[in-house]
């Protein structure tokens, strides 16, 4: 009998159960894997609870998806210790947190050429809550004048926090006087002042895990349920792979492996606007659709990397992307092709295609097996339950099971028609 190696993936979960349970039943039905090797492998998951820990202590878990480290600050240490002490790999690494302020993204694409609308960081409209302050600020703290900044930035714009997210003091602004009402209000939050890409096409947003993409068009103005529309044919082919080269390169220059990318399309140009996300939401009421799609990737990334022992790195290592970036030879397109090489190589694209054709080939019968059955099913249902008010339940449930019936019957056409291929 060949050796089987057991791998365990720990959860790290906030008030989220749908998703989870939807993982945990598909990681159940996956059985053993065998790699190119002949080895056997069985994957387990765990939720994982919080506790004191000793920093010598030695995880169990091979790989760890979280999803509180960016507020709780106990399992982040957790995390880092894991990391740093014994190679547990992350989705995603705390050690990335830093860059995932809205800043370092927005000045990382702008380096790398991407159309990042014009943006200027204002300071603190209050003064900041420490005893240094006032001396600091009376020395070198230089006055401004906010309307001229404004001006040169042009209207209409977004006022927003430099490390933003659930649009928490997000303004559009078109005059003076919304400007200054904005940056009054803003308090204790550090702003950004933003162009606005008005009147866009498109709004895309990309949901990437590991090397796998999914671009999706967005409503940002309808309710949760409806943001993403399902839509196959929404950008011209060349602008959906510059939209997924950019979704990729963000992620691989930061190390990051669960993101979502937020891009305005007006004209045929491509406007990343918000990228940079320690926890995607990934929840069944809100991608519907697209669900089978988050479960199947983060089922086939997290098996790839815990079997295959993949290496974290931490670190950004921005050099081979600043050669590219330098490049005087190199035009946008150039540039664009270079970059999803180098995020090929990082996610080593080719052999992760090759580990789910090899070693994990009945995933997509599976997946479409369990979005067809009753325990998923039950899993919607409870999920609308606790999600929306009883006189909703009914409405929901024939929304989403509907886009999830659309979704079963799609699937069953691409996979008999790949059958045949
Ligand atoms: N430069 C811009 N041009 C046009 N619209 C913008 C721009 N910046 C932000 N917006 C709009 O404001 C919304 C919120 O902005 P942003 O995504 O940057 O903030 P956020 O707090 O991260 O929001 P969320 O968590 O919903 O993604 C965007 O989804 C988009 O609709
Ligand atoms: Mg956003």
């Amino acid at each position: 009998m060949a050796a089987q190696t057991d791998h365990l993936i720990g959860l790290l979960l906030g008030a989220e159960d749908d998703w989870p349970t939807a993982f945990e039943a598909l990681a159940r039905r996956l059985g053993v894997i065998r790699t190119p090797d002949g080895l056997d492998h069985r994957v387990s998951t765990e939720r994982m609870s919080i506790e004191p820990f000793n920093l010598r202590d030695r995880p169990r878990q091979d790989l760890v998806i979280d999803r509180l480290a960016h507020w709780y600050y106990h399992p982040r240490e957790w995390l880092k210790k894991a990391s740093l002490m014994d190679d547990v790999y992350l989705l995603n690494s705390p050690f990335t947190f830093q860059s995932m302020e809205k800043h370092s993204a927005y000045c990382a694409l702008m380096r790398l050429g991407m159309h990042v609308p014009d943006t200027v960081l204002v300071p603190y409209k209050n003064p900041v809550d420490n005893a240094r302050w006032a001396y600091t600020s009376s020395r070198y703290n230089r006055g401004f004048d906010l309307d001229a900044i404004a001006d040169q930035v042009g209207y209409p714009m977004f006022m927003k926090p430099f490390d933003g997210g659930a649009w928490r003091g997000v303004s559009m602004i078109k005059d003076r006087e919304a400007l200054h009402r904005a940056y009054d209000e803003s308090g204790e939050m550090l702003m950004h002042l933003q162009k606005a890409v008005d009147g866009f096409e498109v709004f895309a947003r990309a949901l990437t895990i590991g090397p796998e993409t999914m671009v999706m068009k967005f409503q940002p103005d309808e309710p949760m349920h409806n943001r993403y529309a399902v839509d196959h044919g929404f950008l011209a082919e060349e602008t959906g792979r510059e939209t997924i080269t950019i979704a990729q390169t963000v992620n691989a220059f930061f190390r990051w492996e669960f993101n979502s990318c937020e891009m305005l399309v007006k004209d045929g140009v491509v406007y990343p606007i918000d990228y940079a996300n320690a926890c995607p939401d990934v929840a069944v009421t809100s991608l519907h659709y697209y669900f089978p799609f988050a479960m199947k990737a983060l089922l086939r990334w997290s098996v790839f990397c815990a079997v295959t022992g993949r290496k974290a790195r931490t670190q950004v290592d921005t050099g081979p992307w600043f050669d590219v970036a330098d490049d005087p030879e190199l035009d946008y397109q150039g540039k664009l092709a270079a970059y999803q090489g180098l995020s090929d190589e990082y996610f080593d694209t080719d052999r992760y295609a090759e580990f789910c054709s090899t070693s994990l080939p009945h995933v997509d019968e599976m997946v479409h097996e369990w979005i067809g059955s009753d325990e998923f099913r039950t899993m919607l249902q409870t999920t609308i339950h606790q999600t929306y008010p009883p006189h909703e339940w009914e409405k929901f449930e024939g929304h989403f099971g509907g886009l999830l019936g659309m979704w079963l019957s799609d699937e069953q056409h691409r996979l008999s028609s790949s059958a045949h291929a």
